[in-house]
């Protein structure tokens, strides 16, 4: 545990960019809320003193805080300077290195930061920037520096002159302070520029000028630095973290034809030698075991489990349902609220008809049982074990016994068992 140092993440403002109604940083990525990653960061750093400061929509946004983390309300958004003034009053009585983290920076890893804290400590500094080398640094706080090279300020993209704004290396807005010296550097803040704020980034030009040390570190993965502020920026996130999880995956076994087009949530659990099919979404909360074969075009959604060597193929949507081992659902279909045993076959077509415009019910498939196509399962509804349904028949809330087989509209028993 890192006792000299606290963290302050700044969440309070209200992305306006973005165009929602949801607050920024619980925007998903991949799906979990954006803020879920820089919390995990935190908490991999093991850093005890923590403060998130909050204020636009702040009761949604603190759901997901968790309870070791100190939250500060800033109630009125006048900037980043005043957002880590706000924080500073829960830290009255430390005395270290303050790190700032910003909400909407969800691709940083513990590497980077643990680089940043360890040459700002080192080497005795007031202020150490994280810096990244940018082709495209537009949106970004520019990093100015004088002719010696050393860091002397920050402009902001809206009050940037055309030189400033040629300059590639930017600010990624991860900074690592001497507290007192931040706390001075804060008071001197003024908002005189074009957002009428009071700019965090200020502080580093009041420092140099003053005449204590600041410097910069540069991330290796520019990928990391992404600042989210549209939609745009959102999609890009996505797709980077979605790199990030497919990797993992097929580190661990799982074999993706396409890992472009395999859009797997972050945390999902998936056995060795499964394999996803192209165009496969899965959402969060599912777990898939080993050996299944999953897509193409498949949807897997919340609460779905599958076990060992389950087929789901393609264009089928499967919720909150469990799936057992060995059984087989290849081609269109839809299983929701569903309970299916063990070397089941799901004909082509069928659908458990879950919802009767009022509440859900569920449906249980048992063991062995054989389903034929385009069976439409009214819920609730039991199937028994190597049970029958035959091609279009509809069960009307009605369960069918172990071996029976059952056909037609509504379906009734043939006479013969299986
Ligand atoms: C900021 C930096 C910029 C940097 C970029 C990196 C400033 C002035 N600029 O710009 O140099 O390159 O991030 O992504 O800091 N927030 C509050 N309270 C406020 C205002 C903002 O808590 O009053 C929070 C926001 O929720 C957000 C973070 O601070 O998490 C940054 O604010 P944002 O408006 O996104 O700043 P940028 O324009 O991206
Ligand atoms: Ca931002």
């Amino acid at each position: 545990m890192k006792k000299n140092i606290a963290v302050i993440i700044l969440a309070a403002g209200r992305g306006e960019r973005m165009r929602s109604a949801k607050p920024k940083v619980l925007h998903p990525v991949c799906g979990r809320p954006m803020l879920a990653y820089v919390l995990d960061l935190t908490r991999a750093l093991k850093i005890k003193n923590q403060v998130i400061v909050l204020g636009h929509k702040h009761e949604q946004v603190r759901k997901i805080i968790p309870s070791g983390i100190k939250i500060s309300i800033q109630k009125k958004l006048l900037g980043t300077a005043d957002a880590v003034k706000t924080a500073l009053r829960q830290l009255r009585n430390f005395k270290g290195t303050i790190l700032i983290l910003y909400g909407d920076i969800p691709l940083l890893k513990k590497e980077a930061i643990g680089k940043l804290l360890k040459y700002h400590v080192d080497n005795n500094l007031d202020a150490t920037l994280l810096t990244a080398q940018l082709d495209k640094p537009s949106g970004y706080g520019r990093i100015l520096r004088d002719r010696y090279a050393s860091i002397s300020g920050i402009a902001e993209e809206k009050d940037a002159d055309d030189f400033q704004k040629d300059i590639k290396e930017i600010n990624t807005g991860i900074i690592c302070f001497n507290k007192e010296r931040l706390i001075a550097a804060l008071n001197k803040v003024r908002p005189n520029n074009r957002k009428k704020e009071y700019y965090l980034t200020d502080t580093i030009g009041i420092l140099y000028k003053n005449n204590y040390l600041v410097d910069g570190v540069r991330i290796a993965d520019i990928n990391e630095a992404l600042g989210i502020n549209s939609r745009q920026d959102l999609a890009k996130a996505n797709r980077i973290m979605q790199q990030r999880i497919n990797e993992e995956l097929m580190k661990k076994g799982v074999g993706i034809v396409d890992p472009d087009s395999a859009f797997i949530s972050f945390g999902t659990q998936i056995g060795e030698d499964t394999t996803i099919y192209p165009f496969t979404v899965i959402e969060s909360n599912v777990k898939i075991g080993k050996s299944c074969s999953i897509g193409p075009f498949a949807h897997l959604r919340e609460g779905t489990r599958l076990g060992n060597e389950v087929v789901a193929g393609n264009f089928l949507e499967i919720v909150r349902s469990s799936i057992s081992s060995k059984t087989f659902a290849k081609h269109f279909c839809y299983l929701g609220d569903s309970r299916i045993g063990k070397s089941v076959n799901i004909g082509a077509g069928t659908v458990t008809a879950n919802f009767d415009a009022n509440k859900k019910s569920s449906t249980v498939i048992k063991d062995g049982a054989c389903i034929g196509s385009d069976t439409i399962l009214v819920a609730p509804v039991k199937v028994g074990r190597r049970a029958i349904t035959g091609a279009g028949s509809v069960l009307a809330k009605k369960d069918v016994g172990d071996g029976e087989i059952v056909v037609g509209v509504p379906a009734r028993p043939l006479t013969k068992k299986r």
